[in-house]
């Protein structure tokens, strides 16, 4: 079983549904820790609920990123944790974490990568950037998070079409839906060796 946790920063959308299907996976997976820079998150209130261990880690709270960054790998040893998944996470990782987890971080991006992402590229700024745009398809991405921003190797992808009248709302909506799709859907195919962690 694929020992998971979640780092979020918000709603936590994406975190209840990876716990719901974890919940029908038959043991492929568990999510066992969710960690966050928001104290007040729903993400939180989420794990509280789910019983499973929640923390609020923020660089503001140690001396050094590299204090957080211990403070997070220390938890993350005694989960036992095998994969992160960033769900709404809206810090950058700290290169430490990602040197300690390499080709072990996946993240969701609400929309086609490489277009749209990088700096500032997040949430509702995203679907703003591709109305903006005028492109007529969007989607959500699920990748491999390396020391380039949103820039790891691509595990899934799935498109959607921008309608006519959408706005930031509709489309950040429609896109949820495909997250909650194609997240849970990646971390099964770690989980069955579909794709190898190097
Ligand atoms: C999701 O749309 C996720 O793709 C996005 O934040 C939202 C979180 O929703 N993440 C990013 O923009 C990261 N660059 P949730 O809290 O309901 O899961």
């Amino acid at each position: 079983m694929l020992r998971v946790v979640v780092f979020a920063s918000g709603k936590g959308s994406n975190l209840q549904n990876l716990i719901d299907v974890s919940k029908n996976s038959e043991n492929l997976f568990k999510v066992v820790g969710v960690i966050s820079n928001n104290k007040n998150s729903n993400a939180l209130t989420i794990s509280e609920n789910e019983k499973i261990v929640g923390f609020n880690f923020t660089v503001m709270q140690f001396l050094s990123e590299e204090d957080f960054s211990n403070a997070i790998l220390n938890e993350l040893k005694k989960l036992n944790c095998d994969l992160i998944v960033l769900a709404g996470y809206m810090k950058k990782v700290p290169t430490k974490i990602i040197s300690n987890y390499q080709n072990r971080i996946i993240n969701i991006h609400p929309a086609l990568l490489p277009n749209f992402g990088g700096e500032g590229m997040f949430g509702e700024f995203v679907h703003k950037a591709v109305l903006e745009s005028k492109n007529k398809v969007t989607g959500a991405t699920v990748h491999f998070v390396n020391e380039d921003y949103d820039k790891g190797e691509i595990i899934l992808q799935e498109k959607i079409p921008v309608l006519d009248n959408d706005t930031t709302e509709s489309l950040a909506k429609r896109v949820l839906e495909v997250e909650h799709r194609i997240l849970p859907k990646a971390v099964i195919m770690i989980a069955n060796d579909k794709i190898r962690l190097k």
